[in-house]
């Protein structure tokens, strides 16, 4: 098979690289892709760094081996462990990983108080540390842990009584006038609403999966490798945890609202 038909590859510890796919699913409507989480191991998270590294080299080796093209590691955490490793490994696949969209939320505001969400290992990740440190000049950043909030997602909850008990305590542990709020972690647009309504109208909310999509159809442009002619394209879900509800739940998040 001509290498620019092969699928591109998403990757996610779970369900929250989906709110990542439909960007890619926008932006490339011909393209076909194949989309692996592995909720059976999140959430990544909370996990020891070393663990994650070889979950998410294993879980792109296995994409990479199912025939994709191109990948992108559309989790905060798994990039933050190991895309430096994936580069060395693979020098020659086009790779994209996500990372927390700061640079948005401070172009967007001047001197304005950024409350980023993500996991405990993002936050605490050189990578997200070097992020931080280029914009602290400019921004108030305040970093902010939800150890069990992606574990809602996985669940299918995506509003109610315990996420919202669980988010105001969350956000109301920061006292500060918050101007935005960036989604460092994939899964979190899909309690968008929920963090909007307790933050309120004013504060603006962001998210990386937008321009993690136009990066990769950009290497992809590069390389020579986006699929041409009129194709409508498809999505592949597999899930480790291998049963018909999650497989469902993957269906239901691809064409959840915005
Ligand atoms: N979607 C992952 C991220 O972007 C979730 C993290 C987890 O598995 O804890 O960080």
């Amino acid at each position: 098979m001509e290498s620019s038909m092969k699928p591109i590859g998403v990757f996610d510890s779970g369900v929250g690289g989906i709110s990542v796919l439909r960007e890619l699913v926008k932006q490339m409507p011909g393209e076909d892709f194949i989309y692996f989480g592995d909720s059976v191991h999140a959430p990544y998270g909370t996990k020891p760094l070393e663990e994650v590294r070889q979950l998410t080299i294993t879980n792109v080796r296995f994409l990479l081996e199912s025939g994709a093209k191109s990948i992108v590691v559309a989790c905060n955490t798994a990039t933050s462990a190991a895309v430096a490793q994936l580069r060395k490994m693979y020098p020659d696949v086009p790779l994209v990983g996500i990372e927390p969209a700061i640079k948005p939320a401070v172009m967007y505001k001047e001197n304005s108080c950024i409350v980023v969400m993500a996991t405990p290992m993002t936050l605490k990740e050189e990578k997200f540390q070097k992020l931080m440190h280029q914009y602290e000049n400019m921004a108030d950043i305040v970093p902010l842990p939800c150890p069990g909030l992606m574990e809602f997602v996985e669940r299918g909850i995506l509003d109610g009584e315990e996420l919202t008990i669980y988010l105001e305590r969350l956000l109301g542990s920061v006292n500060k006038n918050i101007n935005s709020v960036v989604l460092g972690c994939t899964h979190y647009p899909f309690v968008r609403d929920v963090i909007q309504r307790i933050a309120g109208n004013r504060v603006v909310v962001f998210d990386g999966g937008e321009g993690t999509a136009r990066e990769m159809k950009r290497r992809l442009a590069e390389a020579g490798l986006l699929r041409q002619g009129s194709h409508s394209g498809r999505t592949r879900f597999i899930n480790s945890l291998d049963t018909d509800d999650e497989l469902k739940l993957c269906e239901f998040l691809l064409t959840y609202k915005k």
